[in-house]
């Protein structure tokens, strides 16, 4: 089991990672915020509940209040947020009540957000349950929804008291949805972590067959990689973007299949190769490094096979959130474990690394 202290300008709390943490959640909540409230709520999805809703509940001498959100980014809206804030109240929810976000990514976003705006502002503990909501977005304090606009348009900067990564839990996991997340590893070692490469690099075979030493390992690399940036950056005024490797163009990737082809990691996989091609190009790293680290993209695979237009792709990189003033901001690695944040990729540079990486991406 480990232990990470998140410490940003706004909050200080610890993230657990290991087994056996669900089994033991109610003492493990309540040493972090005294005796539990009279009212607990526990947002999660039928699916979540189904398998792993026994298990969490026996922890608890009171059993919580239970809501469901539906699994799909078209539950993740503010029509949901109502809906949920309103059987909150029907339930006797008041300033003190506690939230527990149990799922994956659109769980805890969601709950998150809920639990910002809810009497304006009630504690919340994040319990993320896929692979990628370990690693990433149950750390950090982003939370929100989408409009039909765009995805994650409206939110809050709202951190969890504490967060409880179960090892265990990814258990029911599908291989998919495993090797998705693994590639927001591979992207946190990229980015900060050279050590975490190697370890990925050498112990792919534990890792992919889930061997919880393995996991817990990569896992808790991870979310410290992340809370060292979330610490020194909490708003994403500067270096917090590194966080963003392999998402201008993974989100591009996204838009271009209209959100149905491709998980969010499986994207950024993507996205990953044409940084990768982009930041050789310029020489932030050699060829030896860039064939190393396109190897270890591909061996956390395999990426789903793309069928786009360059143009398209390109005409999406656009629209990314992360462009200020029609500037297009890009991450880039430099040399292994470490990444800066250009703002003059030109049009040319950009084409030459997203065909790169639909001629691989369409084999
Ligand atoms: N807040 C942030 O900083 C941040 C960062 C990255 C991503 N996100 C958001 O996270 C979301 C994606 O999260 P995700 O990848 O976890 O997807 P998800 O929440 O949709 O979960 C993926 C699927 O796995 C199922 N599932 C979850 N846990 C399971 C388990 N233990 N066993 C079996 N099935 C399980 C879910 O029901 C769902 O069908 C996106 O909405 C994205 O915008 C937020
Ligand atoms: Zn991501």
């Amino acid at each position: 089991m480990q232990t990470i202290r998140v410490e940003t300008p706004s909050a200080k709390y610890d993230v657990v990672t290991g087994s056996g943490l669900i089994e033991t959640l109610a003492k493990r909540i309540e040493r972090v915020v005294g005796r539990l409230p009279r009212r607990v709520f526990v947002l999660t999805s039928p699916e979540i509940w189904a398998l792993w809703g026994d298990c969490m509940q026996q922890s608890f001498a009171e059993a919580p209040v239970v809501l469901f959100l539906a699994p799909g980014e078209r539950h993740k809206t503010m029509a949901s947020v109502e809906k949920l804030a309103r059987q909150m109240v029907a339930a006797g929810g008041d300033r003190g009540s506690l939230l527990i976000a149990f799922g994956g990514g659109i769980v805890g976003d969601v709950g998150g957000f809920l639990a910002s705006i809810y009497m304006r502002g009630i504690p919340y503990v994040q319990v993320p349950t896929t692979f990628l909501s370990q690693v990433d977005s149950s750390v950090g304090g982003k939370t929100g929804v989408n409009l039909p606009e765009g995805k994650n348009l409206v939110g809050a900067f709202y951190h969890p008291r504490s967060v409880f990564a179960d090892i265990g839990v990814l258990g029911t996991l599908s291989d998919r949805e495993l090797h998705a997340g693994l590639m927001e590893s591979v992207k946190s070692g990229i980015i900060r972590d050279r050590a975490l490469v190697r370890y990925m690099e050498q112990h792919a075979d534990e890792v992919l067959g889930r061997d919880p030493k393995a996991l817990e390992k990569v896992i808790a690399a991870s979310i410290r990689m992340k809370a060292g940036v979330v610490h020194l950056d909490e708003r994403e005024s500067g270096l917090r973007m590194i966080l963003n490797l392999g998402h201008t163009v993974g989100h591009a990737v996204e838009q271009a299949t209209g959100y149905k082809a491709l998980l969010h990691g499986e994207a950024v996989g993507w996205g990953m190769v044409a940084a990768l091609f982009l930041a050789r190009e310029r020489g932030t790293i050699s060829n030896a490094q860039f064939v190393r680290l396109e190897n270890l993209v591909h061996l956390y695979g395999p990426l789903p096979p793309l069928k786009l237009r360059v143009a398209k792709v390109l005409a999406a990189t656009g629209g990314d959130k992360k462009n200020v003033g029609g500037v297009r901001r890009f991450v880039l690695p430099v040399g292994i474990g470490d990444a800066g944040v250009v703002e003059d990729v030109a049009a040319e540079e950009l084409k030459a690394a997203v065909s790169y990486m639909l001629a691989i991406a369409e084999k």
